[in-house]
């Protein structure tokens, strides 16, 4: 996993962020007043499956820094499966489960 010493030490390299900042940014703005957390999984799967076939600017978390940076990613469409949309969304939410960046 990326850390985020790593990360600055080398900007000039990245060309999108670390996937363990976009899960931890899309958890700290996905959050419904319901306290089970499956809900806010369930929304955070939802939008990863949409942004990664439609990116854009108005859509993105991101913080402004990364997107002036970065650009908005390429789209995806055509390119995944349902199966593999869900699979990689339910990915980017567990695998960081318990983790800082
Ligand atoms: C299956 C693979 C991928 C997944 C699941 C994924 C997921 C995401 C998500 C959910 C965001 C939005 C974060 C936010 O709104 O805060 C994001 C941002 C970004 N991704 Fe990806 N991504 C993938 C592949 C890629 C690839 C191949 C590139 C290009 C090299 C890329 C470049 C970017 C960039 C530049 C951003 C930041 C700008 C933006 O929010 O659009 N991503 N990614």
């Amino acid at each position: 996993m990326m850390t985020a010493e790593y990360a600055l030490s080398h900007l000039n390299e990245l060309v999108a962020p670390p996937m363990v900042e976009v899960s931890a940014r899309l958890k700290e703005n996905i959050k419904t007043t319901d306290e089970e957390e499956d809900v806010n999984r369930y929304l955070f799967i939802l939008f990863v499956k949409d942004y990664i076939v439609n990116p854009n600017f108005d859509n993105s978390m991101c913080n402004t820094g990364a997107i002036e940076k970065f650009g908005t990613m390429p789209s995806l469409k055509g390119q995944l499966k349902e199966d593999e949309k869900q699979a990689v969304a339910e990915w980017l939410y567990d695998r960081y489960e318990n983790t800082k960046f």
